[in-house]
């Protein structure tokens, strides 16, 4: 194989990997996220330790930082969040608090029991971006085709089970309607290029639809959650979904908060020093006159 062909499998396989598994059916949700949220980031860790350490590693951060950033103090972090039977280097003992956030799941069985280890969430943020995870942990819905019995409109086949259902509840597909179709974006089946190369720009109802409908169109779904399923209401699972995003957002890049802090004194600074250097020069001209 020559070089070039070489780099263009490469290229594909970069794409491939981009693409694989992440295709998404929906619209993502709006989300900013916030560092001075102190008690959201503070439930978000909580969250996250009770319903996903056991499966995810962050293994680039440590309890001890995490605390100290979140405001929560070593002896409540330590008999709350840092639990006793979670995996340790060897031979490491001492204050536990240092520890780095370590699954104790084993990697090989994980393997066994969900195809891939779930992989470590320390830069899922950076990847991903905060607004694609909350909106991942609010779209599952029940399908029995799936292992778990649960697929996902973000991450469409996810290997993860749905570890919030008994706080969201059980989320169903429930149809509402058709969706909208585009004329001019060709989207939806109206633009469709045949095998020889050549568009045809519309599909009779004839070729796809059961002859009611000339145009082809998507369908619009919304989630419903079976009635007394679930321990949160709606709006207090979409505040813990908005929490374990914006504390993964911080995990990203932990020092975010201290460089913004640090750029405003460093602004005031500035403008200390620019009230400085024009009283000086005023000082100065005036000998000249
Ligand atoms: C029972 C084990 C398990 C638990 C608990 C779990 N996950 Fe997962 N998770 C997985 C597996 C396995 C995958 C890989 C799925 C795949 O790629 O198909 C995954 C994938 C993910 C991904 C996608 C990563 C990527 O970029 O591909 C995110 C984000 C995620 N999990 C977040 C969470 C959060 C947040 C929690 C806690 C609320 C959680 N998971 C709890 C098993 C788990």
């Amino acid at each position: 194989m020559t070089r070039v062909a070489l780099l263009g499998a490469g290229v594909a396989c970069v794409l491939a990997w981009g693409a694989g598994g992440a295709e998404s059916s929906v619209e993502l949700e709006p989300m900013e996220p916030n560092l001075r949220d102190l008690p959201s980031l503070q439930r978000g860790m909580t969250l996250y330790v009770n319903y996903c350490l056991g499966c995810h590693s962050l293994k680039f951060q440590r309890y001890e930082r995490t605390a100290d950033d979140l405001g929560i103090p070593h002896d409540v972090a330590l008999a709350n969040l840092v639990f006793p039977g979670r995996a340790r280097a060897e031979g490491r003992d001492g204050p536990a608090i240092g520890d780095l956030m370590h699954t104790a799941m084993p990697p090989e069985r994980a393997q066994q029991w969900f195809g891939k280890p779930p992989p470590d969430l320390t830069m899922v943020d950076r990847v991903r971006g905060t607004a694609w995870v909350y909106n991942m942990l609010k779209n599952f819905y029940v399908d029995p085709k799936r292992d778990f019995g649960f697929n996902n409109r973000v991450y469409e086949n996810i290997g993860m089970p749905h570890v919030l259902v008994g706080l969201q509840g059980v989320p169903r597909l429930k149809e509402t309607g058709l969706k909208a179709v585009d004329i001019l974006d060709g989207k939806d089946g109206l633009l469709r290029k045949r095998d020889g190369g050549e568009f045809v720009t519309s599909v009779t109802a004839s070729d796809e639809v059961g002859g009611e409908d000339p145009v082809i169109r998507g369908k619009r779904y919304v989630l419903e959650v079976d009635p007394g399923t679930a321990a949160m209401s709606p709006e207090e699972f979409d505040q813990a979904a908005y929490d374990i995003a914006n504390f993964l957002h911080y995990v990203g890049d932990p020092g975010r908060l201290d460089r913004q802090r640090l750029g405003l004194w460093v602004l005031g600074f500035l403008v200390g020093l620019f009230v400085l250097a024009t009283l000086l020069n005023r000082e100065y001209w005036k000998d000249v006159h």
